[in-house]
């Protein structure tokens, strides 16, 4: 992307020394054509004039939550629909805290907390305050949330302490976002499939054979593809979770439909395979419900294996195939064989046997292994499944870009 025209970044500029460097910020954006909207905080004009920001953006500035201008014009919900990306700088301790309690006190955080676009924080504090635990579990919740944080710098203060906390300079923060913006774009174009939840298989019209999945797994990582611009489609098996996000959802109940959905779905770039599918189901249809016997016996027959399909098809195997193993013992082994024996080109092994992850949890603990290089392995440590989800849409970009 040689420039940003038509991207529409909403900047948020709120009460810090080192606002200043927004309006060197601001026109690089416009410099580059981007179409940018401002909100100042009440404390931002303490540091910068609206004149001054109106004038660089070329555009009005929003402050005002119970402006009656404002809001018939452009109301604090059509604002965050608008843009593309929303840059806040800087973000002060104040804004980071009140981001992480989900304020809608004023204009600013109430369009942050009605988005569903990607927000960039570029912090500012003082060393001290950088470094408090409080700030740090702020964070934490904001990056959870899959917010991304642009700096701090290590530096000379303002308040003439020495430390971490400076603001980014604005050619990094431009060069940044517009990094983001353009790999976005170039994601459009790239479709991505991904496999959810548990699948029922019926013994008669009233019971099934299913598992513990939640599909929270399947679902982060769908919307995770999706924040990044790739086109995703998820196919999910029986679950309570919705999904907001611009992903393609279809809802399937047993392993046949999911099968079939998926062949519905090919071609596709790259096919990441959460769903926890049964192994097997009934080998005859009962269409009555089956009385009470002393015994019963179900004769079963096993499932097609969708992972299996898909990545040996002779004509549309994706690029980047991912499976999961979950396992009760011998991890490493278990998914290792399944890397090779269903032809992945990633196995993302989890052990389901350990209290709190995997199934049903929204926390998880996982190793990849990728056949190359040479069947290297990574570990990530316990964390949410919004998290591990956002760690592998990191190298899923990276591998293809
Ligand atoms: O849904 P959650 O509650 O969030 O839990 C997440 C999870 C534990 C379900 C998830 O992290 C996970 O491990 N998913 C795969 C579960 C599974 O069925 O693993 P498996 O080792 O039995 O299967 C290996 C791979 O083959 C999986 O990618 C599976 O989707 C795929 N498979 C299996 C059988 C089949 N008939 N078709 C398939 O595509």
């Amino acid at each position: 992307m040689k420039d940003l025209s038509n991207k529409k970044i909403l900047f948020i500029i709120c009460g810090g020394i080192s606002a200043y460097k927004c309006l060197e910020t601001i026109r690089l954006f416009k410099k580059n054509n981007a179409k940018i909207k401002t909100i100042l905080t009440k404390s931002a004009k303490e540091f910068v004039t609206p004149l001054s920001v109106s004038s660089l953006s070329q555009g009005k500035v929003y402050d005002d939550l119970f402006n009656l201008e404002n809001e018939s014009e452009m109301d604090h919900i059509s604002l965050s629909r608008w843009a593309d990306v929303i840059v806040v700088a800087p973000a002060t301790a104040n804004t980071i805290s009140k981001l992480s309690q989900g304020s809608a006190e004023e204009l600013a955080s109430t369009v942050i907390l009605a988005s569903n676009k990607p927000v960039f924080l570029a912090p500012a504090m003082n060393v001290q305050m950088w470094e408090h635990q409080s700030t740090k579990n702020n964070l934490k919740i904001l990056k959870n949330y899959g917010y991304k944080l642009i700096g701090p710098e290590i530096g000379d203060m303002a308040c003439g302490e020495y430390g971490e906390g400076k603001m980014s300079e604005p050619l990094d923060i431009f060069n940044q976002v517009k990094e983001f913006l353009s790999l976005k774009f170039k994601n459009k174009k790239i479709k991505a499939l991904v496999t959810a939840g548990p699948t029922n298989e019926h013994i008669d019209p009233v019971r099934f054979i299913t598992n513990k999945s939640s599909g929270k797994q399947g679902y982060e990582i769908a919307k995770c593809l999706s924040r990044r611009g790739f086109q995703t489609t998820l196919i999910s098996g029986p679950t309570n979770l919705k999904i907001n996000e611009n992903v393609n959802l279809i809802k399937v109940e047993t392993a046949e439909e999911m099968l079939r959905a998926t062949q519905q779905n090919l071609p596709t770039d790259i096919a990441i395979f959460a769903a926890a599918v049964a192994d097997y189901k009934l080998n005859k249809k009962n269409y009555d419900k089956i009385k009470k016997k002393d015994n019963l016996t179900l004769n079963l027959e096993q499932n097609i294996d969708i992972l299996n399909y898909v990545a040996n098809h002779n004509s549309m195997r994706p690029n980047l195939v991912i499976g999961f193993a979950a396992e009760t013992s011998n991890l490493e082994e278990n998914a290792v064989y399944k890397l090779k024996n269903k032809n992945c080109d990633w196995i993302i092994a989890n052990d389901v046997s350990k209290k709190d992850i995997g199934f049903e949890s929204d926390y998880n603990e996982i190793t990849i292994h990728y056949k190359n290089p040479s069947y290297k392995k990574e570990w990530l440590s316990l964390r949410k499944k919004s998290e591990i989800s956002e760690e592998i849409v990191n190298r899923i970009v990276a591998q293809i870009n």
